[in-house]
């Protein structure tokens, strides 16, 4: 790829260029693509992928939305079911699911098929999410919202997972992409395609598109089995939209794989991941060990804390802690007994008979008994089998800032934080593959490229986010001046003035005043970014929540 002459000469004498999924014309100052781009995939339909498939659809290209989940909503796509259990040790990222040789194909289950229950194996394609009944956000509704549909004025400025949900799926049903929703247009396929999960995402290099394979299930209540559908579909683009929690993250803690295997008299397990976190009653008059001190921990800690007899968190010695952080562990509820990190969970004498018998050891040396259940806050890891690259922090790596995958901007990539800045990336994608505006040529990008001045983590209310949205305004319409298509107005500023209010009352007083905002992400709690060892000894978590 030194070459981009020579590259473009081959794709010119209609080569199929082997390597290059497009070319940099030799006159050009931007780059182009193979061939129009014409049909893109967009992969989860949370607040990201539906607003990149609404501005896609509206822009008129054959546009398929995939989600492994029965319905719109992503993270926010709650349901009293519980994800099936994570693994002990924590499950390796690279493990690819079974797909049949010859596809299409169809096979059915019956419920106890290879010792798996028909629940297990509908809840292990979908993924119940990591959310439980009582969540409230702890960003403000301002900078929780999508476009379109805005929450009414009364709302407050904390929602209920269910005030989100309900939000989300006004979006998907506004655009006609709700589950169920059919499309009126025949000459298209329908866009939504829930309960499926993308299982693999290659390129094609003869043909310069991506082939996604899918697999659907379907839930067969009058045989009581599930169908279980695969076949592919060829794309010109993609949008990778699957969010930035993939998979619980369980820690490495010596003993922990015994004291997994246990279950109580009522055959509950005794040791879980905060994931499967649901409601509070059942604590009553239990001692809980949370283990993590992020948003996760301490909001099921103030959950549980009015049922439970006693509420321990076992948390990292933590200097420089963002004010993000700081806010989660000032939220631990009073009663909160702190303990140090644990060294080793002891040997048990039995395994059906819970752990109030066992030893927890901590670093200290001091020894905990009569633990009734551990609940491990310790976070989630990105376990996205699509993505090429990745840094060593977990954040895609070699994405553009508009989210285009520099090797190969046929590939594009949401934000995390995708309620506000969505808007904007999702005109950028159908602008860049509609042609009406220009990625600079890829050496340019490999140039520009650096992961900390995009920061592509885009914390909501930061600096770097503010200045990206100020960066896409700028772009967009500068391309949109040039290359025709529509304006965008700039994010509302007293969107940023109710989130200092907010700031001032949620998160940490006086910490963000109107003059300094912009100054943010300069304040010494950084530090944890550039000093990966603060961060590691801040929480039990890889990543937030
Ligand atoms: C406990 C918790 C609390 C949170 N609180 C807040 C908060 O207060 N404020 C806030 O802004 N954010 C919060 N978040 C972060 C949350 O992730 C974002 O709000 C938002 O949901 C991200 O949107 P997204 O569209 O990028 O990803 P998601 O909402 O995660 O959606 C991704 C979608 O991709 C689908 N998917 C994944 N893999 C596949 C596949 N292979 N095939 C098909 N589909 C797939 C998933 O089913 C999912 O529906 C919280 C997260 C957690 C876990
Ligand atoms: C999409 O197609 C319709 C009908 O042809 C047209 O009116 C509209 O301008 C197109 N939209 C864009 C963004 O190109
Ligand atoms: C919890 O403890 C209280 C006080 O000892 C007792 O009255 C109550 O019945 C207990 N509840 C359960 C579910 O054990
Ligand atoms: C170790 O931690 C426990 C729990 O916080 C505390 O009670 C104890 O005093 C500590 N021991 C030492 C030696 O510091
Ligand atoms: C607009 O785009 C052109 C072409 O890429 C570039 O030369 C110019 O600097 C841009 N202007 C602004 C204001 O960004
Ligand atoms: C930000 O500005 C506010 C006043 O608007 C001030 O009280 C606060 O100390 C400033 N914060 C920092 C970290 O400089």
């Amino acid at each position: 790829m030194l070459n981009f002459h020579l590259v473009f000469l081959f794709a010119a004498l209609s080569v199929a260029a082997q390597q290059t999924p497009f070319s940099t014309a030799s006159e050009s100052q931007w780059t182009e693509f193979h061939h129009p781009i014409k049909s893109v995939a967009v992969i989860g339909a949370g607040p990201a992928g539906l607003q990149a498939a609404a501005k896609l659809v509206e822009h008129n290209f054959t546009v398929r939305l995939f989600d492994r989940s029965p319905g719109p909503g992503g993270n926010w796509f709650y349901t009293d079911e519980t994800p099936v259990r994570e693994p002990y040790p924590d499950k390796p990222l690279d493990e690819t699911p079974y797909v049949p040789k010859n596809l299409p194909a169809t096979q059915y289950y019956k419920e106890g098929d290879d010792g798996i229950s028909l629940e297990d194996r509908w809840k292990e394609h979908w993924q119940p999410r990591p959310v439980w009944e009582s969540l409230h956000t702890n960003s403000p509704a301002v900078i929780t919202e999508l476009t379109d549909v805005p929450y009414s004025a009364d709302k407050p400025w904390i929602l209920s997972n269910h005030d989100i949900q309900r939000h989300v799926r006004a979006y998907a049903s506004l655009h006609n992409l709700n589950a169920n929703d059919y499309q009126t247009d025949s000459q298209n396929a329908p866009v939504t395609s829930y309960s499926t999960r993308v299982e693999s995402l290659r390129k094609i290099q003869a043909t310069h598109t991506w082939r996604l394979t899918l697999r659907k299930l379907e839930r067969l209540p009058e045989s009581n089995r599930i169908k279980a559908h695969w076949w592919t579909e060829d794309v010109d683009a993609v949008v990778i939209a699957t969010g930035p929690y993939g998979s619980p993250h369980v820690p490495e803690i010596s003993g922990l794989l015994e004291w997994s295997k246990v279950k109580d008299a009522e055959q509950h397990h005794s040791v879980y991941h905060s994931q499967s976190y649901r409601r509070p009653q059942r604590y009553e008059n239990k001692t809980i060990l949370i283990v993590g001190a992020s948003v996760s921990a301490s909001e099921i800690a103030r959950d549980i804390a009015p049922y439970a007899r006693h509420v321990l968190a076992s948390i990292r010695p933590h200097e420089n802690i963002h004010p993000f952080k700081l806010r989660s562990l000032l939220r631990f509820p009073d009663v909160t007994e702190f303990v140090p990190e644990i060294d080793h969970f002891g040997a048990l004498a039995a395994h059906d008979k819970g752990i109030k018998d066992g030893e927890i050891h901590l670093l200290n040396g001091t020894v905990l008994h009569g633990i009734d259940e551990v609940i491990l806050a310790t976070g989630f890891v990105r376990s996205n089998k699509f993505f090429p690259s990745y840094t060593d922090d977990g954040q895609p790596a070699d994405l553009h800032w508009t989210g285009h995958y520099i090797p190969d901007p046929t590939l594009a990539y949401t934000n995390v934080r995708p309620w506000t800045i969505g808007k904007y990336q999702s005109y950028a994608f159908a602008k860049v593959w509609e042609g009406t505006a220009h990625l600079p040529t890829q050496k340019q990008m490999k140039a520009d490229y650096d992961i900390g001045k995009y920061n592509f983590r885009g914390l909501f209310a930061s600096a770097p986010a503010e200045a990206l949205f100020r960066q896409y305004v700028a772009w967009l319409n500068n391309e949109s001046l040039l290359n025709g298509g529509r304006f965008v107005e700039p994010w509302p500023l007293e969107k940023r003035e109710v989130f200092v209010y907010y700031s001032n009352v949620e998160w940490i007083k006086g910490y963000v005043g109107l003059q300094n905002f912009t100054d943010f992400e300069k304040l010494p709690s950084r530090e944890w970014d550039s000093d990966e060892a603060a961060w590691e000894a801040m929480v039990y978590e890889d990543l937030e929540w």
